[in-house]
């Protein structure tokens, strides 16, 4: 949940869609998302929709946050009376730091989705969580509300890394609680890793990956560090107290990560996730990259339904306010025209393992495709069953064969 958001055309007061956008909602699943955006404090990198409690200011305070959720899904349930969701596949609560809200304000806050759209049988429910804010007694009541799966920001194994990432965890502190987590019944954890910090050893990161394969879960995630504007990093490189992250050594790391986690068992379904088997992939992300409908619950939180993407006021007193009137809280909304739906599905489906059907490419990506794979960007077995799959130096190059794809 970026803190930018886009500009677009105002949403109506009541959050009604156009009838076009509801006829067939869930067609490609349907899947809900819970902002939550509160943090014990900023980690440096971070430009996340999210603030302190110094940061909130009045109107708006982590006790009444469950029930403002409740508010909006109400409101959710009102917009979708008449074309509701078949069911709902997946529910995501992120951040912010989820588990700085008690773990019974979690709990009510999927009960009051199951209650208005009805949860899946087999539904994946996954809350991000910072490895200092869970104990084993809040991920026991978490399981037991119907969490499925938890999601933890473990970063680095490095002491020193953790520390130029400003993150309140200590190191090991993730691996144990991953443990925590699956002693406590859960079956999918994930955890994620930051690479190419400034100070961080091709040693360290190696230690990283070793102890998330010897923690024994089932998903990772690994992104490089992205420096975004306006953050107490980007600050400190530009007065250059740190250096640039260096896309030799991010493209290195990233290899590292492949030849580990490979070798543990793990295989890439999406360019910066892995999991140990086919049921522990993230079916939410899969649901965002694939088109799939969502509402997205919660302040700054994107929503999409049948082709219009919405997204809420970002700060979460003016939030509360909107929802306190009874109007909706989404800001602005658009609906993508035919290429920029084509320009999206080649940007997500592309960095998928499973690929993108070579059929969905106009003639001049076609022939983009044809230089790829001349390029070894495109795996050729993938390419005969007429599907765009990038190899491994694709993955390094995703962006640029994403390029090359589109007209
Ligand atoms: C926004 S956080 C929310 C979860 C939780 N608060 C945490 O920090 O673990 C989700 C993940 O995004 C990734 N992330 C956030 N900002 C990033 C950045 N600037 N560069 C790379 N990864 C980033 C981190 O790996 C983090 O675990
Ligand atoms: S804890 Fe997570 S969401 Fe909060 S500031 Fe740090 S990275 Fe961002």
């Amino acid at each position: 949940m970026p803190g930018v958001l886009p500009e677009g055309e105002p949403v109506p007061a009541d959050g009604s869609l156009p009838a076009t956008a509801t006829r067939a909602v869930g067609a490609r699943g349907f899947g809900v998302y819970v902002h939550v955006p509160f943090c014990a404090s900023r980690c440096g990198y971070c430009d996340f929709n999210t603030y302190t409690a110094d940061e909130l200011g009045g109107g708006a305070s982590r006790e009444g946050y469950a029930d403002t959720v409740l508010a909006e899904l109400a409101l959710a349930a009102r917009v979708l009376g008449d074309a509701p969701p078949p069911r709902v596949d997946t529910v995501f609560v992120g951040g912010g730091t989820p588990t700085l809200l008690p773990a019974d304000d979690l709990a009510r806050i999927l009960d009051g989705i199951d209650r208005t759209w009805g949860l899946a049988a087999d539904a994946e429910v996954t809350t991000e969580a910072n490895p200092e804010s869970v104990t084993p007694e809040s991920l026991k009541t978490l399981r037991a509300a119907g969490y499925t799966r938890i999601s933890l920001g473990m970063q680095s194994a490095a002491p020193g890394v953790l520390a130029i990432l400003d993150r309140r965890h200590r190191a090991g502190r993730a691996t144990e609680a991953a443990r925590e987590a699956r002693d406590a019944g859960f079956d999918h954890v994930n955890l994620d890793l930051i690479y190419g910090t400034p100070g961080e050893s091709a040693d360290d990161f190696a230690a990283s990956l070793a102890q998330v394969v010897a923690a024994g879960v089932d998903h990772v995630s690994a992104y490089a560090l992205i420096v975004e504007d306006g953050t107490r990093l980007a600050a400190r490189m530009r007065r250059g107290e740190l250096p640039y992250p260096s896309d030799d050594v991010a493209a290195d790391r990233y290899l590292a990560a492949e030849s580990a986690l490979d070798a543990a068992g793990f295989s890439w379904y999406e360019v910066s996730n892995w999991a140990r088997t086919p049921a522990g992939r993230c079916r939410h992300n899969l649901l965002y990259w694939n088109g799939g409908d969502w509402w997205g619950l919660g302040p700054g939180a994107h929503s999409h339904v049948g082709g219009v993407r919405w997204w809420n006021v970002k700060h979460p007193a003016a939030y509360a306010k909107r929802l306190a009137a009874g109007e909706s809280p989404g800001l602005a909304r658009e609906v993508l025209t035919p290429d920029e739906a084509h320009t999206e599905d080649v940007m997500l489906r592309l960095r998928l393992a499973s690929g993108l059907p070579l059929a969905v490419l106009a003639d001049a990506g076609r022939a983009g495709a044809r230089r790829a794979l001349a390029d070894g960007l495109l795996d050729p077995a993938g390419y005969a069953a007429g599907r765009a799959v990038l190899t491994l130096r694709g993955r390094l190059l995703a962006d640029a064969v994403v390029r090359d794809l589109l007209p």
